[in-house]
């Protein structure tokens, strides 16, 4: 079975915490894509989908799912939505695919944030995956400086531009032993928009593709 079969199996599996008649909030990145088409075969159960990205938007419409704006919608019974990786109480490092500010609001907002992942994505101390930054572009370079000072090594994600019109440092060399604690100190940074650690509001539910089938953790 490859990653990819693993990842699918997991979207599969979030399809049954789609309520009828609701609004679904639609992550960003490969295992979310496969929500996605898995999604349009109950197309005409939902009343349409809130999108965190353009690209998402783009292959919800592609599957002529209404994409509604955010605004328009008084509540998100679910988010679903993929990860670079996940600790066991899901905490999250997330933004790989550069997604990350839409994907946070989007979370922010949701009631129930099922999280679907290949169990690769799951370790004991997050941060060997390069945590990313979304940072307003004047204020890179301070930004970068203030990650250094804290053991980071910042790297720019060259020719990348997010959704937003800003620039991704993916910070290197972080040890995260207290995901909380760091995501509501990188908060406090000037210039950053927003840090990939989705830790004050994890994920409530992680469904992971697994050799074995679907493992559930909560
Ligand atoms: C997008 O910005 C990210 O947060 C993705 O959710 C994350 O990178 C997972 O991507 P894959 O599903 O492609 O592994």
């Amino acid at each position: 079975m490859t990653r990819d079969d693993m990842k699918k199996m997991a979207a599969e599996a979030a399809l049954e915490y789609v309520e009828a008649g609701t609004v679904v909030g639609v992550g960003t990145g490969s295992t979310a894509n496969h929500f996605i088409d898995a999604l349009a075969r109950i197309k005409h159960k939902i009343d349409g989908a809130v999108a965190s990205s353009e690209a998402t938007a783009q292959r919800l419409q592609s599957h002529g799912i209404p994409v509604l704006d955010l605004n328009a919608v008084d509540e998100l019974p679910l988010y679903v939505d993929g990860a670079d990786e996940s600790n066991k109480y899901l905490h999250l490092i997330k933004g790989g695919g550069g997604a990350l500010t839409r994907e946070k609001i989007v979370a922010a907002v949701s009631r129930t944030f099922v999280c679907i992942a290949d169990d690769s994505k799951l370790v004991d101390v997050l941060g060997a995956f390069p945590l990313p930054i979304e940072v307003i572009p004047m204020a890179r370079s301070y930004v970068a400086r203030q990650l250094l000072q804290r053991g980071g090594r910042p790297v720019l994600r060259e020719g990348f531009v997010t959704d937003n019109g800003n620039q991704i440092l993916d910070v290197h060399n972080l040890e995260i032993l207290d995901p909380v604690q760091l995501e509501s100190e990188l908060n406090q940074i000037v210039g950053i928009v927003t840090n990939g650690l989705f830790a004050r509001r994890p994920a409530d539910v992680l469904l992971l593709g697994t050799e074995q089938g679907v493992r559930k953790l909560t």
